[in-house]
């Protein structure tokens, strides 16, 4: 499906979106391995979340749908049931992942697959630290999907440093980690998002520039009710739009601002965006508030190494920021956008070639100089969200609008986008 945009002339009012992806996965996989009925607030009916939904089920879990609130019936410790066929996790990488760390201890076999996309991502960074613990799993020659988990007598705890800073990476361990009596523990050099751990409570220290994070069996989660902030991730497309629209100013309501998940909001601030937020709730130790964001005139920034893990997610819309801000927009260190849901390096430098702009690729980021010369170009999604909704909002900023190839892939994080997008403008 070909999407087009028309330019936008002006931003206003309030949104209120769906529940942060990353947690509502969390809480999902959570409340289904505790005991008991749990509930949930603000889950978002996207695909994503809804292949989490459907593994869970293929297990054995009770779920069920209801008005903004989606009641769970867990299993307890090793309960699930053998699922029929192979569990499919479509194009998420979460839920693969994170599955993936609770498969493995199991005493039944299982099969994971996933979409085309997934299919070629890479599992042997969680395929590795699960077999140091014991666990039994094989995959393609490719460390990829399918993976087959088999049972195994004795699962042993392990100390692992993440080679990759990756949150699904050490979600993953922690998971597995939490059905052996004794501690497990995950080092990382990298500060990643740290959904797992709060949800959990477990116990995190930093030492220097490390980070420790433990888990062991007493840390085993009970049923609870949940409410889900709502995702910072997909308002990072709303806000970086109503930065760069004249005469305008958007509310985002009840944002999840976790300080892992803010580093993008720093960036654009520190760019010279007008945008404030406040922390005014908490809920299963996540911190959430409104965001308030006005017009402004950007001008690119340094992106340091250090940031780049808080703002993996954003890294697409943040270029789109830059290409609007003066300057010319540099990234490096983001080697990791090779292996998301498309290689977003080379999906946004697709795209912005598009524009006219000059464009150097680089192997771990891009440099973007010059000036749009296009008018109404046709962008390509590469099937993948993000790419989708962050050339979606550069084309609402272009004069003669834009339009995105394969727009509908946005329904694996965000379907509503249009709704939203409509309900904000003038
Ligand atoms: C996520 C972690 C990040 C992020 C993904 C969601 C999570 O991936 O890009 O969209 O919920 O843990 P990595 O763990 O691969 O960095």
């Amino acid at each position: 499906m070909i999407q087009s945009f028309k330019k936008i002339e002006k931003i206003s009012g309030e949104l209120s979106l769906p529940g942060d992806k990353s947690i509502s996965h969390r809480a999902l996989i959570i409340s289904a391995l505790s005991e008991g009925e749990s509930r949930i607030q603000n889950l978002p009916n996207s695909d994503d979340v809804n292949s989490t939904i459907r593994c869970l089920r293929d297990l054995g879990v009770e779920i069920r749908k209801g008005n903004n609130l989606v009641t769970i019936n867990g299993r307890g410790f090793k309960g699930f049931r053998k699922p029929a066929e192979p569990l499919n996790a479509g194009n998420s990488g979460t839920t693969a992942r994170l599955l993936s760390g609770i498969l493995a201890v199991q005493n039944f076999q299982s099969t994971l697959v996933g979409d085309s996309s997934l299919s070629i991502r890479p599992m042997k960074r969680i395929i590795e630290p699960l077999k140091m613990m014991g666990t039994n799993i094989r995959s393609s020659d490719s460390y990829t999907l399918p993976l087959t988990f088999n049972p195994s007598s004795k699962i042993n705890s392990i100390e692992y440093e993440l080679p990759v800073p990756s949150a699904q990476v050490k979600s993953a361990i922690l998971l597995a980690g939490m059905h052996c009596d004794e501690t497990t523990t995950v080092i990382e050099n990298a500060i990643t998002r740290d959904h797992t751990e709060r949800m959990l409570g477990l116990k995190v220290d930093k030492t220097g520039n490390k980070i420790f994070s433990f888990v062991s069996r007493s840390d085993y989660p009970e049923a609870q009710d949940y409410y889900i902030p709502r995702d910072i991730s997909s308002a990072a497309y709303f806000i970086v739009l109503t930065l760069l629209t004249k005469n305008s100013c958007l509310t985002l309501k009840n944002v999840s601002l976790n300080p892992i998940r803010i580093g993008f909001l720093e960036i654009l601030m520190n760019m010279g965006g007008d945008i404030i937020y406040k922390i005014t709730h908490s809920s299963n130790n996540e911190s959430y508030g409104d965001v308030v964001v006005s017009s402004s005139e950007l001008e690119n920034i340094e992106i340091t190494k250090d940031i780049i893990p808080g703002i993996i997610d954003e890294i697409p819309i943040i270029a789109v920021a830059g290409v609007f801000a003066k300057g010319n927009f540099e990234l490096r260190f983001a080697e990791e956008l090779r292996v998301k849901e498309s290689d977003r390096i080379h999906s946004a430098c697709h795209n912005f070639a598009m524009l006219g702009l000059d464009v150097e690729e680089l192997k771990d980021g891009l440099i973007l100089s010059g000036n749009i010369k296009n008018d109404n170009p046709v962008f390509n999604s590469f099937k993948d969200h993000r790419i989708a909704m962050a050339f979606g909002i550069l084309s609402s900023l272009l004069e003669n609008g834009g339009q995105v190839d394969g727009f509908e892939c946005v329904s694996v994080s965000n379907p509503d986008y249009l709704l939203q997008l409509n309900s904000i403008t003038s």
